[in-house]
This record gives structure tokens, C-alpha cells and sequence, in this order.
């Protein structure tokens, strides 16, 4: 990239509180004009990105560049970039013009007179009124509220209030604009109408959109490149359709779109054994090796029986307008599919993907993860077919177990979780395995071992095909039968499906 089209530039930026990493070595160029867009789940460090551009907050190390200068300890007043929050506050008693002009009213620049005596200095000064007035007409058109000028702005729809607080924003005429979750407060109809708006905007001003989302439709529809957060480390950088079509791992799949991920095995040359079958495909990976496989809905080719790869039985049907959209089952695994054409409930259909469809990724062997977990009626969470005791009220920031088995949140509100989906995450080194099979919640047999340095790591395979990777300093052979046992509080769990699902009265 040409050096002077790089607008901002963060250096190995890093940010902790009270000792906690909560941005950790964030990298990146944003270009001129470009619209960005920090994409990830609620408490993964992307305000606080945006807070460090803007200067209300400092990096704990790193550093912010901004047209080559460092502006990593400037005041926020002092840089080119406005914000639109969140949680935008306008006066109430000011009516559309007011607002807009407010910041510009109270704004001195430095204008360069002459004296009497001939001398030229440079003093401080208000902006005239006509240039006020040139700037809010401008800023108030281009949010398409030029005539709405004298309007109380408590009377104004959720829509209209946010197109005041972008022009507030706008009006300054910032290099870069900085929008945390401004539509998050919309309703869905309005939030689409502001994308669409957002990004005409962006094509009018031609400034940099820096924008920040934790809803990935709208990041997919708005942005010119997306990054992709998790527990304050980037993920993937990339375009809509690098991040969609090439997720970098299993979470970026997960998150972005939907998706089919399972876990798979690499079972020859350009073969791959995932949903117990064996799949061709473009990627060699080892013989054995673990990977994680990625199929989108569109990608799965619905056949009559004994023409594709695996058989399965439709167990639901969903009609989307142009398609419809089916969960198949194959054996325990589902899969989401998309057709055109109609099938019944109940029928057996056989399943095929263009082995180019088939995206393998290399297997992070940092945890084990079962995306297809789910928590039964005794708040167990069920891994393959093995329940494990576990932290269900953990689903909820806050949560807390009532004597009946709720979750109830902090703010008061009942979630009854039987039956939810969810991921559950077990670390390698928070499982203990056993030669008693009467001991732990799950057993299995050890198909493979390797010596780690100073430890063994163990992968133990279930019954029904779920893989356990275990890290220990005990020794067990291959094709030992041994019971696995994880402490509920190993067990971190996320809901796949919106909390709201769960709420009970
Ligand atoms: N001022 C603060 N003091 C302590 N912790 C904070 C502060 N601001 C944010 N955090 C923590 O940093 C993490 C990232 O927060 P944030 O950047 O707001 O996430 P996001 O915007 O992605 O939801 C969270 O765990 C949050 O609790
Ligand atoms: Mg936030």
C-alpha cells in the first residue's frame, strides 16, 4: 500500500485494565476514504479500539499514527476524528439546527489580523454566523434532514434523532468519522434503512468511515474491508467476501453467516472424513491430522437418496422467500441446507458439496471446542451424547441458579435453558482422564498419542464419534479404554441463539 494513502495506522496497540488485556497487539492500516468495520461479540475489546483513535482512552502500549504523525497522546479535541456513540445524547430543548450548530457556536479558530499599528498576529475567534449556517445547511443535507430545521428533536422518530447525531458529528468536518453501534438503538426496519443511508453518506463526504458492530449482516453489507475480534485479538482482517468465502478458523465461520462446521479428519490424499462420511476435497492436509470444516447452507446439494455422499433425514423446513432453508440429519450432526425446490418433512435425501465447497482449516489445538453441544432439562450440558454437570447460569453475564433450575439475570429476568444450543470450550489441560470407567461422564478409547515436550497429548474418541484432546503427564497406550472428566467450571459455555429465546415470566 502507498504510503500516504494509509489515513491511520496502529502499531502494536495494546490496552489493559487493572492488569487484564482487553486489546492485545492490535495492527492495522486503514486507508483514505475507506469504510472499515471492527466486527465481533459484545465485550471484545472494539469500543475501546475505537475509544484509543478517538483519544478518550490512552493505549497501554503502542502506538496511533494518524497521516504518518502520532497522535497516540493527543487530547481528543486536538484530532480530526468525531465519534457517534452508542448511546447519543441530544438537548432536548434545542430544536434540529441548534444541535448541529452547537458545537460550532462554542468553536475558535485562529484568524490572522492586522492591528492599528500594522502588525500581523494571530487571535482566536467564533466562526461568523454565515459560515455556521453554510456548515449546518450542509451537514443537515447531507442526513437528508434540511427540512426538518426547527424541529423540537424530541419529536423526531429513533431514525431521525441518529441522522441528527451523525450530523452533529459530520458537521465538524472530520478526516475521520468513528460510529460505535449507532443504529443498535433502531428497530430492524429502520436499522436497514440507515445502512443503506450510512453508506451513501460515506460516497457523499468521501471520509474515512471507521465503524464498529457486533451484528454481522450489517458489517457484511456496509464495509469496505472487516476486521474480525475475539477476546481482544484480531482474527481476520479482510473484505465481505474473503471473510465470508475464507473464514481463517472456526470462529470467523461461526460468526460470520451461517454456517455448517464440524470436526473432521483428514482420511487420505484430497480426502476428508466429517458426519461419517468421506468427502473429497481440495486441501491436503496429513494423513490423521484434526481439522475444522466449513460448508455454507447454499454450498449443500439436496439429492435423491443413494446419489450424494451421505444419506439424511429432513427434520425441518423453513420457507425464506426466494428458498427454502432445511436442517437435515445425518446421524447425530445436522446440516443446514438451502434448496429452491420444496421436500416434505420426514423424507430421506442423499447429500453432496463441490469438493471446492468444502473449506478445511487447520484445527487450533488450544482447546476443544463441540459446537453442536446443548444444555438437557437437569442443566447438563450434553457433548456427543455424554451429559457433563457444568455453570449453566454462565450463559448470562451476572447470571445466577434459582432453587427451580432458571437463570436468573441481573436484571431479574428467567431463562429456562433446557434444550438450548450451545458451544462449549474445554481447555487441554482441564480434562482428567481415568482407567475407572465408572468415574468420569464420558468414556473412550485413545486413538492417538504424542509426546509434547514435557507432556502427552492424548486424543480420546467416544462412542459416538466425539474427540476429546487431552494434555497430560500420565501414560496410556494407544486403544485404552478411559473415562473422561471435565469440572463444570472448565466448562465455558455461549449460546448460539439470542438469550431473548430463552426468556420465560
Ligand atoms: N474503563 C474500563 N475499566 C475496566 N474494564 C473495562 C473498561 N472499559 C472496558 N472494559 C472491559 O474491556 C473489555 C472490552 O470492552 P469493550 O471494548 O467495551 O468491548 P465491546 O465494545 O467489544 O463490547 C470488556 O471486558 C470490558 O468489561
Ligand atoms: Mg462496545
Amino acid at each position: 500500500m502507498e504510503e500516504n494513502d494509509t489515513i491511520i495506522r496502529l502499531q502494536h496497540v495494546c490496552k489493559e485494565f487493572d492488569g487484564l488485556k482487553v486489546v492485545d497487539d492490535f495492527n492495522l492500516d486503514v486507508k483514505r476514504g475507506e469504510f472499515i468495520t471492527i466486527l465481533g461479540p459484545s465485550g471484545c475489546g472494539k469500543t475501546t479500539t475505537l475509544r484509543m483513535i478517538a483519544g478518550f482512552e490512552l493505549p497501554s502500549s503502542g502506538t496511533i499514527l494518524l497521516n504518518g504523525q502520532d497522535i497516540s497522546l493527543l487530547p481528543p479535541n486536538k484530532r480530526p476524528v468525531n465519534t457517534v456513540f452508542q448511546h447519543y445524547a441530544l438537548f432536548p430543548h434545542l430544536d434540529v439546527y441548534d444541535n448541529v450548530a452547537f458545537g460550532l457556536k462554542l468553536k475558535k479558530i485562529p484568524v490572522e489580523v492586522t492591528d492599528r499599528k500594522g502588525n500581523k498576529k494571530t487571535v482566536m475567534k467564533h466562526l461568523d454566523p454565515k459560515t455556521i449556517d453554510e456548515k449546518v445547511s450542509r451537514a443537515l443535507q447531507i442526513v437528508d434532514l434540511d427540512e426538518m430545521e426547527d424541529r423540537d428533536v424530541s419529536t423526531l422518530s429513533g431514525g431521525q434523532q441518529q441522522r441528527v447525531a451523525i450530523a452533529r458529528a459530520i458537521v465538524n468536518e472530520p478526516k475521520v468519522l468513528l460510529l460505535d453501534e449507532p443504529l443498535s438503538a433502531l428497530d430492524h426496519k429502520m436499522r436497514k434503512d440507515m445502512q443503506i443511508e450510512l453508506k451513501e453518506m460515506h460516497k457523499k463526504l468521501g471520509i474515512t468511515f471507521f465503524y464498529v458492530t457486533h451484528d454481522q449482516e450489517e458489517a457484511l453489507t456496509m464495509s469496505d474491508r472487516i476486521i474480525v475480534m475475539k477476546g481482544g485479538l484480531i482474527q481476520q482482517i479482510g473484505t465481505p467476501e474473503d471473510i465470508y468465502n475464507e473464514p481463517i478458523n472456526a470462529f470467523v465461520a461461526d460468526f460470520i453467516g451461517e454456517s455448517n462446521i464440524y470436526n473432521g479428519t483428514m482420511s487420505g490424499k484430497f480426502k476428508v472424513r466429517f458426519i461419517g462420511a468421506q468427502w473429497d476435497c481440495i486441501d491436503d492436509f496429513p494423513l490423521n491430522e484434526k481439522v475444522d470444516i466449513v460448508v455454507r447452507p447454499e454450498d449443500v446439494i439436496m439429492l435423491p437418496p443413494g446419489k450424494g455422499v451421505v444419506e439424511g433425514v429432513i427434520a425441518s423446513k423453513i420457507f425464506k422467500g426466494v428458498h427454502y432453508e432445511f436442517i437435515v440429519n445425518v446421524g447425530k450432526n445436522e446440516v443446514l441446507c438451502r434448496d429452491t425446490h420444496d421436500h416434505e418433512v420426514g423424507t430421506t435425501v442423499s447429500l453432496a458439496v463441490e469438493k471446492e465447497n468444502i473449506q478445511i482449516m487447520h484445527k487450533e489445538l488450544t482447546e476443544n471446542q463441540y459446537v453442536d453441544a446443548w444444555i438437557n432439562k437437569n442443566n447438563e450440558v450434553v457433548i456427543g451424547e455424554d451429559p457433563f454437570p457444568c455453570k449453566v447460569e454462565t450463559l448470562i453475564p451476572g447470571g445466577k441458579l434459582d432453587d427451580d433450575g432458571y437463570v436468573i439475570g441481573p436484571d431479574g429476568k428467567k431463562y429456562d435453558f433446557n434444550d438450548a444450543d450451545v458451544v462449549a470450550t474445554v481447555g487441554l489441560d482441564v480434562i482428567s482422564l481415568s482407567d475407572d470407567l465408572s468415574s468420569g461422564h464420558a468414556n473412550g478409547q485413545i486413538i492417538n498419542l504424542v509426546w509434547i515436550g514435557d507432556h502427552f497429548q492424548y486424543i480420546v474418541r467416544t462412542d459416538d464419534d466425539e474427540d476429546y484432546v487431552v494434555n497430560s503427564v500420565y501414560s496410556w497406550n494407544e486403544n485404552d479404554l478411559v473415562a473422561v472428566d471435565i469440572a463444570p467450571e472448565n466448562i465455558k459455555l455461549r449460546l448460539k441463539k439470542d438469550p431473548s429465546n430463552y426468556v420465560v415470566d
